[in-house]
């Protein structure tokens, strides 16, 4: 069991991105992805409900938390791009993705185009369809208000349509902890932010290809992305079951936690088995390659080494990308790669050395 370290600063695109994680090693990866304009500690209870079972991975999109802006336009594509640069930066291949809102926006578009790099979903409160005119107006208009008028008021107008009125009177902490998050993000990642959600692209003729197990889970008063958008995602995605939470609107996990986190458990459950069946016969498939490559490497450097000398100097000037310490992630690709490139090197000296065979 390990501890979930938070506030963890790791470079990802030319950007510093903010994440917890427990560290943990030898079990399935679950990154949780927040909605907007929150950041990642509205992962808080589940973060510390799965971190004795999973490695638990919740950060901070662009802009948002205490991950840096950076310069460019947002938009959730960019977004994917990141989330695959964090996932190549923690060397992480493949994990269960949990996005809530905009979170499940990027997971949509994410599994479309990288869809091995993700062993399951959990889509909660969220949708695949695009702004309508309508919606995209109201955004442009929120921008305006935001510009003349206080975050306070932004703040208290976003938690009286995330929440569902019964939890606007009764979780007075999370309500808190819900504007704090609000008014951390500046304005500037606001506009930025909301003007990549209005122009996202739609990723509902695309579920029909997502076959991974798929969790769907919605507040039953959720007024932003309502069960029906839920439900028509179900009906779409082979592998899904969905779960409606009581007493939540739209942000599910934070209103009914217990709920949320038993739904979760249970999925989490028939997914771990097959992620744990699949891993280790990969890995062992992934290991005796590795293993077997490094020893023709170990091979014919020693013959390198102990007969043709002249040709060392070459061993450090292979043009391959080998693993190092600024270059860590040891793949079969660079590894046989290395391995052919020295063969061919020995070979052709072989070839042009015919009098000297010393193997
Ligand atoms: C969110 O919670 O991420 C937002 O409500 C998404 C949206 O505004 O479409």
């Amino acid at each position: 069991m390990r501890n979930v370290r938070n506030n963890i600063t790791i470079s990802v695109n030319n950007l510093d991105v903010s994440y917890n994680d427990n560290e943990q090693d030898g079990v399935p990866v679950i990154i949780f992805i927040h909605g907007f304009p929150l950041n990642k500690s509205m992962w808080y209870t589940q973060m510390s409900a799965f971190k004795d079972d999973f490695r638990v991975i919740s950060y901070d999109i662009r802009g948002h938390g205490n991950t840096d802006e950076g310069n460019v336009d947002f938009s959730i594509d960019l977004f994917v791009r990141d989330l695959i640069g964090f996932m190549d930066a923690l060397k992480i291949d493949k994990t269960i993705l949990c996005g809530l809102s905009m979170g499940g926006y990027i997971s949509l578009n994410a599994i479309e185009n990288f869809p091995e790099r993700f062993n399951a979903l959990i889509l909660s409160d969220t949708s695949c369809v695009v702004d309508t005119p309508e919606a995209r107006e109201k955004r442009l208009r929120s921008i305006d208000s935001i510009k003349g008028n206080s975050m306070e008021r932004y703040a208290d107008e976003s938690i009286e349509k995330l929440f569902a009125p019964e939890s606007v009177a009764t979780k007075i902490a999370e309500i808190e902890s819900v504007k704090d998050m609000i008014l951390k993000t500046s304005k500037q990642s606001i506009y930025n932010t909301l003007h990549a959600l209005s122009y996202r692209k739609e990723t509902c003729s695309k579920l029909m290809h997502i076959n991974v197990p798929t969790l769907i889970l919605v507040g039953k008063e959720d007024k932003i992305t309502p069960p029906d958008a839920a439900q028509w995602m179900h009906e779409r995605i082979k592998e899904s079951s969905m779960k409606i939470i009581e007493k939540a609107g739209h942000l599910s996990n934070l209103e009914n936690p217990v709920e949320f986190n038993d739904q979760l458990r249970k999925f989490l459950v028939t997914v771990n088995r097959k992620v744990l069946v699949q891993s280790p016969k990969k890995s062992m498939v992934f290991e005796n390659k590795a293993k077997d490559l490094n020893s023709k490497i170990l091979n014919i450097t020693m013959t390198i080494k102990d007969h043709y000398p002249e040709l060392s100097k070459y061993l450090d000037e292979m043009p391959v990308t080998i693993p190092t310490e600024k270059n860590p992630k040891m793949t079969l690709k660079n590894l046989s790669q290395y391995y052919e490139s020295l063969n061919s090197m020995l070979n052709k000296y072989l070839l042009e050395h015919p009098h000297n065979p010393k193997v």
